[in-house]
């Protein structure tokens, strides 16, 4: 998880930020990009609260991901910037599905602590879903038919 959110912050996020031209999208990449950042020092928290040093082991489904929006090759950019906000819901749908058994884990240990930073975690990723999916929607809608 902690590679995964560093990636996001780190490369991820800032280069969908500089293809995408949908202010709205921008924008919300922009603050999802915030967010992802706190969401690495939370995590590194999260270690240390369930008595664990931070380690960030690579992720294949997220390289994976990754290569999925790359394969789907756009010129025009209404439908370009429709493919970064599907991807990135597709990410977030990832990273909730990770969040859910992290949670459940760090409070069937009893480290509370950790699952609420995780749980923190998991509910911007939700918003960020939502503010997401529907910009999406909207993207969708405009498409010339
Ligand atoms: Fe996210």
């Amino acid at each position: 998880m902690l590679w995964i959110e560093r990636t996001l912050s780190f490369e991820v996020l800032p280069a969908a930020l500089d293809r995408v031209r949908d202010t709205q999208l921008k924008e919300a990449l922009a603050s999802h990009l915030e967010e992802t950042r706190r969401h690495v020092s939370r995590l590194e928290e999260a270690f240390r609260a369930a008595g664990a040093e931070p380690a960030a082991a690579r992720s294949p489904a997220l390289a994976g991901l990754h290569a999925q929006r790359d394969a789907q090759k756009v010129p025009e950019q209404t439908l370009g910037d429709l493919v970064d906000a599907t991807a990135a819901v597709r990410v977030e749908h990832f990273e909730l599905g990770l969040y859910d058994p992290l949670i459940e884990l760090a409070r069937t240990l009893d480290h509370d602590e950790c699952a609420s930073l995780l749980a923190e975690n998991r509910k911007e990723e939700e918003k960020a879903l939502e503010r997401i999916g529907r910009i999406a929607a909207r993207l969708r809608a405009e498409l010339p038919r």
